[in-house]
This record gives structure tokens, sequence and C-alpha cells, in this order.
């Protein structure tokens, strides 16, 4: 079908997604493609600006409630997350629940191979099992450690990038994965003020602007495109219907290039739609965590109430006549 031969499996997943979605009307770019090297340095500098909230909040309440955490689900599952890019986070978290063992998720094998070093330093006795895979596709978790009770970790509001639809799927699959007897915590991002969400996805420093155009530079440097980065704005808007943040790259006057040699054009005040970002009251994740096949036990916020730590536990398989 494709006129190219991509080096390798990444490149091609790349290239046929960014062709795929330049073709739709509305054009679309999956978000998961902003986590190159820079594109992940660029992110780590979002979790530190003063506007994004989400990082610095969810540290906080997993810092205070990690030991309720562990009270409930019991020490020494072993731990399982999904995307877990650098792992920075996580140490806390695995000593508060006695980990038995960690399995960090990520595409990303340089991040595993950072994460599985800087644990052995941090938590010399924990056995550290890293999986190099899309987690949004089935996975098969290490040998070692199918005989052990299991607790998911999913933080950061990544479950946010997806729709309801996607995200339901996800937490099936991820209860396929984690098999009977598992717990999963599940960081999500809640419904606030417009204007504070906003300034998060609008960073005065640009920096948020430099992570949604790095995605142009990807296609420009890896897929022979020749976009006019300068024919594009930044532009990150709460969406009320929608219930999240849309980012898009925005063409300010009609624009045109070429993507492997595939032409495209835009008018002007069209967008490539880069990424959503979901931000769910308290009642809607739980209702999320019911169509995906987990009970809601816990949640916690911090005092401004602008972000949310949930604990669900897997349903039981239902007894069939
Ligand atoms: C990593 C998906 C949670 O949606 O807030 C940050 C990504 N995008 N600034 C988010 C992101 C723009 C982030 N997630």
């Amino acid at each position: 079908m494709l006129d190219f031969a991509p080096d390798d499996d990444l490149d091609r997943d790349f290239a046929t997604a960014v062709l795929a979605g330049l073709s739709a009307p509305q054009m679309v770019v999956p978000a998961r493609f902003f986590y190159d090297r820079a594109g992940s340095e660029l992110f780590e500098t979002i979790t530190r600006l003063p506007e994004y909230y989400p990082t610095r909040t969810e540290i906080a309440i997993l810092a205070h409630h990690s030991a309720d955490i562990a009270s409930i689900v019991g020490l020494g599952r072993a731990v399982i997350e999904f995307g877990s890019g650098s792992s920075a986070k996580t140490p806390p978290f695995l000593r508060a629940v006695a980990a038995s063992a960690y399995v960090p998720i990520d595409i990303s094998t340089k991040f595993l191979e950072m994460a599985a070093a800087d644990l052995a330093a941090k938590l010399p006795d924990l056995p550290v099992l890293p999986l190099s895979a899309d987690f949004t596709r089935p996975l098969t978790l290490p040998i070692g450690i199918a005989a052990r009770a299991k607790l998911g970790f999913f933080p950061g509001s990544t479950l946010g990038n997806l729709g309801p639809v996607a995200a339901v799927d996800l937490l099936r699959a991820f209860g396929d994965t984690l098999g009977d007897d598992s717990w999963l915590v599940v960081g999500l991002d809640l419904r606030k003020d417009t204007a504070v969400v906003e300034a998060a996805y609008n960073d005065a420093a640009g920096v948020t602007a430099a992570f949604n155009f790095n995605v142009l530079r990807r296609i420009n440097a890896e897929l022979s495109g020749t976009i006019d980065l300068a024919a594009f704005v930044h532009d990150a808007r709460f969406n009320h219907d929608l219930g999240r943040i849309e980012m898009h790259l925005r063409a300010v006057h009609a624009t045109q290039f070429t993507v492997l040699g595939r032409r495209f054009a835009l008018p002007a005040g069209a967008t490539i739609h880069t990424e959503n970002s979901y931000k769910w009251t308290l009642d809607e994740a739980r209702l999320l965590a019911r169509a995906g096949g987990w009970s809601p036990v816990a949640v916690w916020t911090d005092a401004t109430d602008y972000f949310a730590v949930h604990l669900w536990r897997r349903d039981a398989a239902p007894v069939e006549p």
C-alpha cells in the first residue's frame, strides 16, 4: 500500500498515522507522536512550569495518600506501571506499597533502561522487569510475576488523552492484563475553572507551544515533510461540550506542503488537531471505571480539587449459570 520503506516499526506506525491523519477532513496527528526524545524533554519541562498544575498536584496527593492505598490493597503486590516514562515519581509509591516486583511498561526502550538503572540504585532489592511495549495493545506480563497479586499504576492523567470509548476499551484491556484480584491506581485531572486549565496549556514561556510544534518538526525531519512552521500558531482551548482541552496547530494563512511525497493543503484558519486532554469530574471518572470493568473504591484529591487519584478494584468475573 505505502510507497516507501520505513526502516522500523515505529517509523511505519508514525508514517501511516500521519498520512491517514492529514487525509481526514479535520486533520489530526495522534498525541503519542509528541514523545520523541526532544518532545519527552519538553514534556518534562512542562511538568515544572508554574501554570502546569497536574504533575506537582498529583505528586503531593500520592505523597499524602500512598500509605492509605497500601492499607487498602495490602503490602507486597507487584506494581505494573502503564506508560512509565522515566519512572521518576514512582520510587516513593513503590516503597509505600512495599512492591514485591515492578514492571515498568513503556514504548521507549531508552526510558526503560534509564528507569531500571535509577531504580537499581534507589531500591536495590526490588526486582525490576521492564517491558518495552505499547500499552494500548494486548500485553503479556513477564512470566516471573504471573503468580503475584497485582497493582496497576497509571498516573499522570495519561488516561485523559483518550475519549470515553477508547478509555473504556483501555481499562478493559488493563483488567485482562492484570487479572483477577487486581487493583488499579489512576491519576486523572479534574474539571475546574476554564481559565486555570487553559493557562496550563498556554504557558507564558511558550514551552507547551514548542511541544505542540515538535510534532511538525518530527514530520519534516522523519517523513520528508515540507511544512512551513511559520504558517502555524499554537492553539489550546477548553471544549465545554466535550469536557476536554484541545490542542491544535492553526494555519494563519493558506499553506500547503508534502509529506512522503503526498500533497496536503490547509486554508487560512484550518487546524491540525494534535491532542485532547479530558478533564473528568469525580462522578464521571467513577462511571468510566464501572464501564471499564472496575469498581471505584476510594479517591483522593488536593485541597483545591485540581486533581484526583482514584483507587479501583477489578470486578469479579460474573458467575454464569
Ligand atoms: C501527559 C497527557 C497528561 O494532557 O496534560 C501537557 C500532556 N499536553 N501539555 C496533558 C500535555 C500539553 C499531558 N498528559
